[in-house]
């Protein structure tokens, strides 16, 4: 790649610039009506990946077995254990505690920390994450966290918003949780400490995402989740919360005879060990799938998103739903090429920012919910009205000097500083230029299906004892397609809720629970039985950037583009 790294944008970008400039007069005051719900329909179904026959597949193996689902998830489930029974010595246990919680961003921290105020001594509960603690999805966030606390609004508005945005697929309990618990959250969050931004009175400024009937965004200008994950964190440490960085786990650990979970077997990848982790609870919080790029697509997502929990999760018997599904957020960087996929906030979009196709053409209104703008920008690229940068990546324009334009000079490097540094270390100044944009794989609307308080459900509905679950892990809160500021939320309200539920099954429990990989060995007669090689192993806890399918992926439009 060395002869493509450009400060800025090449001449020949540059000269289809020009366009974008030239019609912005025009473009000024413009009306895109919405599309009816007829229109929106078929938009999505002939270009979101979600309808492509081939990007999906029947799961062979395990609870789900015939349930169609994202290919790459699909072959992860149908894949060997990363650690075998026998690999490791189960009667050395390096970590007995009560509560466990595998995964290190915002529902991790929120389980420990109401698993603290609930009750449980902070020496006895463990966060084992992949990476350092807090390097996760939920310091990527940028728009904002829900929440119905207007005289205008209600919790009722917010339930409808997202059970619509989310195709009435979601499970209905789950979103009355989220939206009832979400004004207590906001609260909660503010005193500890999170700098949401107000009004020189004081007063919250709330902000419209895509697919909300009011103003319930509450943001930290366009970095919410890592200022939420600033104070969540440190509180996590104030309270003496033991953390073990760098050591994700690899599989679940069960009661021989019940199936109970009773903790897990992790992998330090610093010193290349296993480490037997005993526990009265297991809360998985290990986030979503982004890194396994689905259909080809870039990724938001931080490096740890390779769906470790659903496929340790299946393995010990939970239902998995909605994995059919997967969230492209619109916005993604085409270029600069070093931050391809990156996220550009829907804030833009409520800011003012059009969407502009090579002709100078808005192709829709900027407001129409993800899928659906998502889906017109794979249709403008597929049908020859994109831009093809020189890495032969598709995108079109995001004309963020509209907002200065629309509302005053000042108001991008205001509202969107982070924004506004993400571009200009590549040379892109946002105030004047416009940015090159194309979907990028940003949420798992689906995952382990839990209850209320987070109990991991089994197909029949009984819960898995000993195991809980929080996050982008779960699904059913988003049903088919979650709805921006909804997952900064998931986080806290269900993470809140995991801890609660930790410490009071503790406080029911005596003695300690039994440990065995029992589960592990009637799953390998499975995949024994459907003839899966033996080196097809997960999780696989970091993606794999060799070899040739990554070199297609960004070189080669043809495997970008849904034709
Ligand atoms: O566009 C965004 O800022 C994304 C927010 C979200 O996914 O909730």
């Amino acid at each position: 790649m060395m002869g493509l790294v450009y400060e800025g944008y090449p001449p020949e970008m540059r000269e289809k610039i020009r366009v974008v400039e030239e019609t912005r007069e025009e473009r000024l005051g413009q009306q895109i009506p919405k599309l009816s719900l007829e229109e929106r329909e078929k938009l999505v179904r002939k270009w979101h990946p979600d309808y492509r026959e081939d990007t999906k597949r029947p799961v062979r193996i395990g609870p789900n077995k015939g349930q169609v689902i994202y290919r790459e998830v699909a072959d992860l489930l149908e894949s060997w254990p990363a650690v075998k029974p026998g690999d490791v010595d189960l009667d050395n246990i390096d970590y007995d505690v009560d509560i466990l919680i595998i995964g290190g961003g915002g529902a991790a921290a929120s389980a420990a920390l109401w698993a603290v105020y609930s009750g449980v001594s902070p020496e006895n509960i463990l966060i084992a994450t992949k990476l350092r603690f807090g390097d996760a999805n939920t310091v990527k966030a940028q728009g904002g966290i829900q929440a119905a606390d207007r005289p205008n609004d209600s919790p009722v508005r917010h339930y409808l918003d997202t059970i619509g945005g989310g195709h009435f697929a979601n499970k209905p309990e789950l979103v009355r949780a989220l939206v009832m618990d979400a004004p207590f959250i906001i609260r909660w969050l503010e005193d500890l400490g999170v700098m949401f931004d107000k009004t020189g009175e004081g007063e919250m400024i709330e902000y419209t995402g895509g697919g909300a009937s009011r103003r319930r965004l509450h943001a930290a200008k366009d970095y919410t989740g890592l200022e939420i994950m600033r104070v969540i964190r440190d509180e996590v440490w104030n309270k003496g919360v033991n953390v073990l960085e760098f050591s994700p786990a690899v599989e679940l650990l069960t009661d021989p005879d019940t199936g109970a979970v009773s903790g897990a077997v992790l992998w330090n990848m610093e010193v290349k060990a296993y480490y037997v982790v005993r526990a009265k609870v297991t809360i998985l919080a290990t986030g979503g799938f982004g890194r396994l790029h689905l259909a080809g697509f870039p990724t938001t997502n931080h490096y740890g998103a390779t769906a470790d929990g659903i496929v340790m999760a299946y393995r010990v018997g939970a239902n998995l739903r909605d994995l059919d599904s997967a969230q492209f957020h619109p916005t993604g960087v085409a270029w600069p090429e070093a931050i391809r996929g990156e996220l550009i906030t829907e804030k833009c979009r409520s800011l003012g920012a059009q969407l502009v196709n090579a002709n100078g053409e808005r192709f829709i209104n900027e407001l129409e919910p993800r899928d659906v703008v998502a889906s017109a920008i794979i249709r403008e690229c597929a049908e020859g009205r994109g831009i093809i940068t020189p890495t032969g990546a598709c995108g079109v324009w995001l004309d963020l000097p509209m907002i200065d334009r629309v509302r005053g000079e000042g108001t991008i490097r205001r509202n969107l500083p982070a924004m506004y540094r993400q571009f200009i270390r590549h040379g892109i100044d946002i105030t004047r230029e416009p940015v090159l944009t194309y979907p990028t794989l940003h949420y798992q609307n689906g995952g382990i299906e839990i209850d209320p308080w987070t109990h991991v459900l089994r197909p029949d509905g009984t819960p898995i004892p000993g195991l809980l679950a929080a996050g982008e892990v779960t699904g059913g809160v988003h049903g088919k397609n979650r709805l921006m500021g909804n997952s900064l939320l998931d986080i806290t309200v269900f993470g809140r809720r995991a801890g609660i539920t930790a410490a009071k099954l503790v406080k029911e429990m005596s003695g300690k629970p039994r440990i065995s990989l029992k589960h592990v060995e009637r799953y390998m007669e499975e995949l024994k039985r459907l003839g899966v090689p033996e080196n097809r192993r997960a999780p696989v806890l970091l993606p794999d950037y060799r070899g040739e399918r990554v070199l297609l992926r960004k070189l080669d439009l043809i495997d970008l583009a849904p034709i």
